[in-house]
């Protein structure tokens, strides 16, 4: 589903007429992409803008430049452009093709891939989306390098999530890549991340079983993020995995030496730890979790760096 991942220099892709690019704002100033000579529709890339209205205004630009369906769109920018490119190309005129080009860590290893898209609706977070994977997604790392170091590292929580999946070995090099105070992060552990999360994807596209285990620290992270906004997405991970270490730890399945490890690395590559609120807050915020499946609630918990597993719990609301 995924083969046409291509990691590269993004000058040396040359889009064919009939293209439409959607990109970031941040790289207006650039010139960079106008470069290209097609056209290139501008989004803010925030939360607050990663909405219908938005849709909708991508929507008549596409009808003023006669898109068809035989147009190509290309989405270039993190997580909050990809999402919406994605979206945009599964609904205009039943669905267009397009491709990717994310640019911050966490659009790299994570929201690029995978083939979710969707928008924000009143307080839900992609509520409204579709499954439809990009045709390419073309990953240049040079990209990072004007990565604000908040943002970097929010693309470093998502990456140790996958690699406590499945990986120690990379594990260990990315926190060393981390710690320092300009990481340069290298291709091969931006593509060591997509190929863990892509294998997951190909077992299970819809997300009804082994996905999930993408999830890790997002149930505690996403709580976090309702109680808390002032923590970016990542940022709400980090704490999510500690949280997540820490409660594999009570049910006898990862030894407290490892989750004082999760807990101390986070740490010290400047990722928040600590909840900011009482567990109670927390475990209320949960329970509204869109996750949350009859009164069975799924956590995915870590055995040990390297591995993980889904566990399910009851809860009493
Ligand atoms: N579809 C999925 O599977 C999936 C998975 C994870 C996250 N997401 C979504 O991704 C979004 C978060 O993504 P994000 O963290 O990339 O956020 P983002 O798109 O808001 O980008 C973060 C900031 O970085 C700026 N930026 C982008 N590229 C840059 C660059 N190269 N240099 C300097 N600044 C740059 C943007 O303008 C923005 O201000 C959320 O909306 C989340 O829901 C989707």
């Amino acid at each position: 589903m995924h083969n046409n991942l291509t990691y590269g220099k993004i000058d040396d892709l040359f889009p064919k007429t009939g293209t439409v690019v959607i990109a970031d704002d941040y790289f207006r100033a650039s010139g960079r992409l106008e470069k290209w000579g097609c056209p290139v529709l501008w989004v803010h890339a925030s939360e607050e803008a990663k909405t219908l209205e938005t849709v909708a205004h991508l929507t008549a630009r596409l009808l003023e430049l006669q898109a068809d369906r035989d147009t190509m769109l290309i989405g270039v920018g993190g997580g909050v452009t990809t999402d919406i490119t994605g979206f945009v190309a599964a609904i205009y005129k039943r669905g267009l093709r397009f491709g990717l080009v994310p640019t911050t860590l966490l659009a790299q290893v994570d929201a690029a891939l995978g083939g979710k898209n969707g928008v924000n609706f009143d307080r839900y977070k992609n509520m409204l989306g579709t499954f439809r994977p990009a045709e390419f997604v073309y990953i240049d790392t040079d990209f990072l390098t004007t990565l604000p170091l908040r943002q970097l590292r929010c693309g470093a929580a998502e990456m140790l999530k996958t690699f406590i999946l499945a990986d120690s070995k990379a594990y260990e090099a990315a926190v060393n890549v981390f710690r320092s105070e300009k990481p340069q992060v290298p291709q091969w552990l931006v593509r060591r991340a997509g190929e863990i999360k892509l294998a997951l994807v190909e077992q299970d596209p819809e997300d009804h079983g082994v996905r999930q285990l993408l999830n890790l620290g997002h149930t505690f992270g996403h709580a976090i993020e309702k109680c808390a906004p002032q923590y970016e997405h990542g940022e709400a991970v980090a704490i999510g995995l500690v949280m997540a270490a820490r409660m594999a730890v009570e049910k006898g399945l990862m030894d407290p030496a490892e989750a004082t490890r999760i807990r101390e690395d986070l740490q010290a590559i400047g990722l928040p730890t600590e909840p900011p609120v009482l567990e109670k807050d927390l475990r209320n915020a949960i329970l509204q979790d869109k996750k949350r499946s009859g009164s069975r609630l799924r956590f995915v918990l870590p055995e040990h760096i390297g591995k993980a597993t889904l566990w399910e719990e009851s809860v009493t609301a």
